[in-house]
């Protein structure tokens, strides 16, 4: 069973491992060229930076994650969406999943537009962006943009993502609970 989990800069170290272990045919879709770890440490650094600007969504089966969803805010508010997900776990629906995902928390954040960069060839992002309702048109140099202007949520779409949210700050406060209970009963904690 997959699931889909939004998170934050917390995890930045997964994202990294992840985009560097994609086959070099998947890093060239997904960056657009050739890409080296370092290029990818650059642009874990700059996420680095700018925290605000990112979020990031995991899928994951059995406690393995296999694909990231990433999207990236603008100067001018626009949002880039990025996908990829680990060559042996494609084709069953993943990368769909994490774009829908997007798209709602996209919604339900009142971003107007989002937009996704293709390489001509990749037949495959075209057809999940088309199937998103993103709108594809060429760029020149091999490339296309895929972009919606993305709709106001319906009320059953906003509580539902409100309800989402705030299960995963719920879930983040657990852990912060746990942390503070581990704090106190730690052994080298005395009160006299
Ligand atoms: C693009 C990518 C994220 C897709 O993820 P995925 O998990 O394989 O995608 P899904 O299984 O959700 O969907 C694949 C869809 O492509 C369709 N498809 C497969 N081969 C195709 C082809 N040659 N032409 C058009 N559509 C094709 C499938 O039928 C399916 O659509 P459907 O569900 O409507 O039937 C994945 O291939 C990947 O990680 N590629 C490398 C990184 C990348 O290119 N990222 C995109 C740029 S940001």
């Amino acid at each position: 069973m997959i699931s889909i989990n939004h998170t934050n800069i917390y995890k930045i170290n997964d994202y990294s491992v992840h985009l560097k272990n994609l086959t070099p045919e998947d890093k060239f879709s997904r960056f657009g060229h050739t890409s080296s770890d370092h290029t990818i440490d650059q642009l874990i650094l700059n996420m680095c930076y700018s925290p605000d600007c990112h979020e990031l969504w995991y899928a994951e089966v059995n406690d393995v994650r296999i694909g990231w969803g990433h999207m990236a805010r603008n100067g001018d508010g626009s949002w880039e969406i990025a996908v990829s997900v680990q060559h042996e776990y494609q084709r069953q629906g993943v990368g769909n999943k994490l774009i829908v995902e997007m798209l709602e928390w996209a919604k339900f954040h009142h971003i107007s537009e989002v937009y996704m960069h293709c390489i001509e060839d990749n037949k495959v992002i075209q057809h999940l962006a088309l199937k998103n309702a993103l709108a594809t048109r060429e760029r020149g140099y091999g490339e296309r943009t895929a972009a919606i202007e993305v709709p106001e949520p319906t009320l059953f779409e906003n509580n539902a993502q409100l309800f989402k949210e705030q299960a995963e700050i719920m879930a983040e406060i657990a852990e912060l609970r746990m942390r503070l209970a581990n704090l106190w009963l730690s052994p080298t904690h005395q009160i006299n």
